[in-house]
């Protein structure tokens, strides 16, 4: 029979080691994607050449292509588009269901790459923009390597201009998406292959996401990486973050209060082309590509021919 002392010992430990452990709540595979989550055939929010598609458009123009463990989403890559008419066909999906407090983790093969694309893992609520928060795990434009991760929020929330335990580099401080032409705030992560051809051409890799009261955190590693969390890597039933080592992103609570910032968010993968980022004739040419970004989409399809989401899991822990 334990004493009192040795029982209140054990409840101290299990309650600390529960603060970081999350339960497996979905698990999005293949067709799961077809069922759990929502093809968004919308106007591009950015401003992109393209035209975002419904399911059944997706799916017989595959478009889309959900089999066994695998999603393909991709853009068109054999139309010439006239100048006139609608962007080029793309893909934007949205989870059912949404999350507050929770791990995401997601298991990427391969990420849309070429000239003239924007593709984004992110999180947000759509109907509530800004208030609701914006967490942009995974995004870039034109192949340009590291990823940004980005906060974007309704007034009152900032980051500490320094002290984040993190593998990242802070490149700005104001979350407010109406300041600084809603530049949020934001991490550049530390290696080239956490983005574009480089993290292709190591084959993709994991990307998660913690969010609680205190913190919203988000780690990369690489599918050539060692040492991968094994929860993570598996697909374990439960995982627990204070295993996984120093995030590449930290936002702390300390200006910011999260759960204030932050309603339920649903989980968002999209490609769009040009835009009001990656379509800016500085950021399109300074990245080395030619021209004008609507020109080039309109006229070079074979260019998009990498331009595909691979994804082998989304998986949710709560
Ligand atoms: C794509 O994702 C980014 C998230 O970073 C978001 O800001 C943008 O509005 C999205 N664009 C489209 C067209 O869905
Ligand atoms: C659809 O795309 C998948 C993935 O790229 C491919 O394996 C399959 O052959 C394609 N199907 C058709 C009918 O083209």
């Amino acid at each position: 029979m334990w004493s009192s002392f040795a029982s209140f010992t054990v409840l101290a430990l299990v309650s600390r080691s529960l603060a970081a452990t999350y339960s497996l709540n979905q698990n999005y595979v293949g067709t799961d994607f077809l069922t759990a989550w929502t093809h968004e055939a919308i106007a591009d929010p950015t401003n992109g050449r393209v035209n975002y598609v419904d399911q059944a458009t997706a799916t017989s123009l595959n478009l889309t292509y959900a089999n066994g463990d695998t999603l393909i989403m991709r853009a068109d890559d054999t139309t010439v588009l006239s100048a006139s008419g609608p962007g080029r066909n793309s893909v934007r999906i949205r989870s059912n269901a949404e999350f507050t407090h929770h791990v995401a983790v997601f298991d990427i093969r391969h990420m849309p790459q070429g000239c003239a694309t924007w593709p984004a893992v992110w999180e947000t609520a759509e109907t509530n923009w800004p208030n609701g928060g914006e967490v942009d795990i995974l995004e870039g434009v034109n192949d340009e390597t590291p990823d940004s991760i980005t906060l974007h929020t309704g007034a009152g929330c900032t980051m500490p201009a320094s002290g984040q335990t993190m593998l990242g580099a802070l490149t700005s401080t104001d979350c407010n998406a109406n300041d600084n032409g809603n530049a949020g705030c934001g991490v550049r992560a530390p290696s080239a292959n956490s983005y574009g051809p480089t993290f292709n051409a190591q084959g993709g890799g994991f990307y998660a996401m913690e969010r609680n009261s205190d913190f919203i955190k988000v780690w990369f590693w690489s599918h050539s990486d060692g040492g991968v969390p094994s929860d993570l890597s598996t697909g374990a039933s439960s995982v627990d973050t204070d295993n996984w080592g120093t995030p590449t992103a930290l936002f702390p609570n300390t200006d910011c209060d999260i759960d204030e910032e932050f309603s339920a968010n649903n989980i968002i993968i999209n490609l769009t082309l040009c835009g009001d980022w990656a379509g800016q004739a500085a950021v399109f040419n300074g990245a080395g590509c030619p021209g004008d970004c609507v020109d080039y989409v309109n006229n070079n399809p074979s260019s998009f021919s990498n331009a595909y989401w691979d994804i082998a899991a989304v998986r949710v822990y709560v």
